[in-house]
């Protein structure tokens, strides 16, 4: 029922009452100030009036969703759950609202990067519940039904979902082609989180040939890019699709783009300040190192079968103080574009324009001069750390310092989207800036002006790549300089002096000189990972320490910063590699495929050694390794151990002719 018929309901119910006004009138005057305070981005306001009418017309279904969306979108998603499970349970017969909950915890599950976690607020079976239901009641409907597939998926069920997705292809594939295309590039993404690479790829392209959209085109980049190790073929890919979909973005908007030409992408800020000297300008913040190789030739050493395709040795990239004219950021990673140019940046044709839009959106002017740090996935431990607060360190030395600057102001994320953000934001080290700090909200909604111009640090590689590790890799977009390993090493190790936190490395000590990054109950750890590191303290004792991710951010460094061995599995905490003893050694079980060389990168950029424990079964990128052997938790411990006595012997003498600046 609409709006209008139950108000008309509820006028003649109450039509008797001695009411000073019209009820039905008050209600739609509640009902527009609440549309309007959504439309205003007002989320309390509108709580505050969907409420209202929920308490007067218990009956509409619809101002659930209306006050749970509210909720969501104003930060209260705990609140949100309230309110979606009130409705369903009050009405637990009605297929149509059970599957509404779903696709909007669907919806909020597939939120890209830097959103709320539901899982925190509600377990899964609850939430499934709901969808299982939802099919059981409305058995024929297909939107239904396929709705619980990609919870599955969101949920990682990954082999329940591919079945229901095989079944609805078989019971509704046939009825609208568009629908069935839908269905395929849902189940695509969940063959890829299963691992089922050549399938994932056979059904990706067969979409976008019957559709070259430029979604489909990068569905298929994006398949090559996980499954496959420094693929040609991800590359173009995602090279024709980002070009194609920016050239096809809507030029009407005058604002955002002038002179009502097509859009277009520009991969490479230097190149752009050579073409347009009036739009941009940068300056190289590192004129000694650009381009200089750097990397080992005879690293990393093999524990296992050799890995065909590693990269080994690379150019430093040149590193930019960029400034652009009347600048716009919007979307998740806070795309930078001006005049119907989008900008990538160092993240090239790797760009991420899921949450990018075109078209009309409320825009925010910043009537400052400002800098912006905002990019793809910055909750992420390793791309905050190695990304984005580099660049707001370089930002501080050679803009925000300097006299002259003082009005500059800085966006950074909003509080609350990571601990390790907030943790960072909050050292003394950051007091001087932080009254500048502008929290970039609602990315997705708002688009950020910059009339008085906006400056970036970025960095790009060279095309003429000759050692073809960086140039059409579309992994090593989030690889930084070697300059920037060191800068962030440099920052948390002086930040543990000032202090008096930095730990007293001693030839001698060797208390916790090997560090054993855990990930139990996340993708890429060892399901019995509690008996290896049974089996490692009783090995090792005092020697061992072990990381898991939840100490106190300076904690997390001082740990790193006393190890010789830093061994694991893949995944972000490998990046506290950095903070390791000088010419420490990394020992890990890749991947397979191994298809992110980062952590060997990290190990080049840090002089250090790396060991692959390759004869250890590896999972793909989304799946969690198989249970490890006795002879497998020992081939570990051994190499743990060679590489230890490999960089004690290396040190001989102690660190200090490694590393005089850490003592
Ligand atoms: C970016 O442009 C510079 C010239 O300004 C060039 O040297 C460099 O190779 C370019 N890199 C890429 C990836 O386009």
């Amino acid at each position: 029922m609409n709006i209008l018929g139950l108000l008309t309901a509820l006028a003649l119910a109450t039509g008797h009452a001695a009411a000073q006004q019209d009820p039905r009138e008050l209600l739609e005057a509640i009902y527009s100030n609440a549309k309007a305070a959504y439309a205003e981005r007002n989320f309390v306001e509108a709580v505050k009036n969907f409420e209202l009418l929920k308490t007067n017309i218990p009956e509409w279904k619809d101002n659930y969703f209306n006050l749970a969306t509210a909720h969501l979108y104003g930060g209260s998603i705990g609140q949100a759950f309230e309110v979606l499970d009130e409705v369903v349970t009050k009405y637990p017969e009605d297929a149509e609202l059970a599957s509404k909950y779903c696709s909007i915890i669907a919806s909020m599950l597939n939120q890209p990067n830097d959103f709320v976690y539901p899982e925190r607020y509600k377990s899964s079976q609850a939430m499934l519940n709901v969808c299982i239901k939802a099919v059981k009641l409305a058995p024929e409907d297909a939107q239904v039904y396929i709705t619980l597939a990609s919870l599955l998926t969101l949920l990682k069920e990954y082999k329940a979902a591919i079945s229901i997705f095989d079944d609805w292809l078989l019971r509704f594939g046939h009825e609208n082609a568009e629908a069935t295309r839908g269905a395929k590039n849902s189940l695509t993404e969940t063959l890829v989180r299963n691992g089922d690479y050549d399938r994932a790829f056979e059904l990706a392209l067969e979409v976008f040939e019957q559709d070259p959209s430029p979604e489909n085109r990068q569905k298929v980049a994006y398949v090559r890019k996980i499954g496959w190790p420094i693929d040609l073929m991800a590359w173009e890919y995602q090279k024709e699709s980002v070009e194609q979909m920016v050239a096809g973005y809507d030029t009407s908007n005058p604002l955002i783009c002038k002179t009502n030409k097509q859009w277009r992408v520009a991969f490479n800020y230097s190149q752009e300040a050579t073409l347009h000297p009036d739009k941009i300008s940068v300056s190289l913040l590192n004129p000694e190192t650009a381009y200089k190789t750097y990397g080992n030739p005879n690293d990393p050493v093999f524990v296992g079968p050799e890995l065909k395709i590693y990269p080994r040795m690379y150019h430093e990239r040149w590193i930019h103080l960029v400034n652009i004219q009347d600048a716009f950021i919007s979307g998740h990673p806070g795309i930078i574009h001006s005049d119907c140019t989008l900008y990538t940046g160092s993240h090239h044709v790797n760009t991420d324009l899921q949450s990018f839009r075109d078209k009309e959106t409320e825009i925010r002017e910043i009537p400052y001069r400002a800098v912006s740090i905002i990019q793809h996935q910055t909750r992420n431990y390793y791309h905050w750390m190695l990304e984005a607060l580099p660049k707001l360190l370089l930002l501080k030395k050679h803009l925000l310092d300097l006299q002259g600057y003082e009005d500059v102001r800085i966006i950074v994320p909003e509080k609350g989207i990571a601990g390790c953000i907030d943790a960072t934001l909050n050292m003394p080290e950051f007091d001087s800036l932080r009254h500048r700090f502008i929290p970039y909200t609602l990315p997705t909604n708002t688009r950020y002006h910059f009339p008085k111009g906006l400056h970036v640090v970025d960095w790009i590689h060279p095309l003429d790549d000759t050692h073809q590790t960086l140039h059409k890799n579309l992994w090593s977009a989030y690889w930084p300089p070697r300059e920037i390993h060191h800068l962030v090493r440099s920052f948390f190790h002086d930040a543990l002096k000032s202090r008096n936190r930095f730990p007293s490395l001693s030839p001698n000590n060797h208390v916790g000189e090997i560090v054993y990054v855990s990930r139990l109950n996340t993708v890429r750890g060892f399901p019995n990972e509690a008996e290896l590191l049974e089996y490692l303290s009783q090995r090792f004792g005092e020697r061992l320490q072990i990381h898991t991710g939840s100490e106190e951010q300076l904690e997390q460094v001082a740990i790193f910063t006393r190890a010789r061995v830093v061994a694991g599995t893949h995944g972000a905490g490998l990046m506290n590699y950095i903070f390791a003893q000088p010419g420490a050694a990394l020992v890990f079980v890749p991947m397979n495929p191994l298809i992110e060389f980062c952590f060997g990168h990290i190990v080049s950029a840090m002089e250090g050694t790396h060991y692959l424990l390759t004869s250890i079964p590896g999972s793909h990128y989304h799946g969690i390794y198989e249970t490890l052997s006795k002879s497998e938790m020992i081939v570990m411990g051994n190499t743990i151990e060679t590489a230890l006595e490999d960089v004690l012997s290396r040190n001989e003498g102690g660190a200090t002719e490694l590393d005089h600046e850490e003592l």
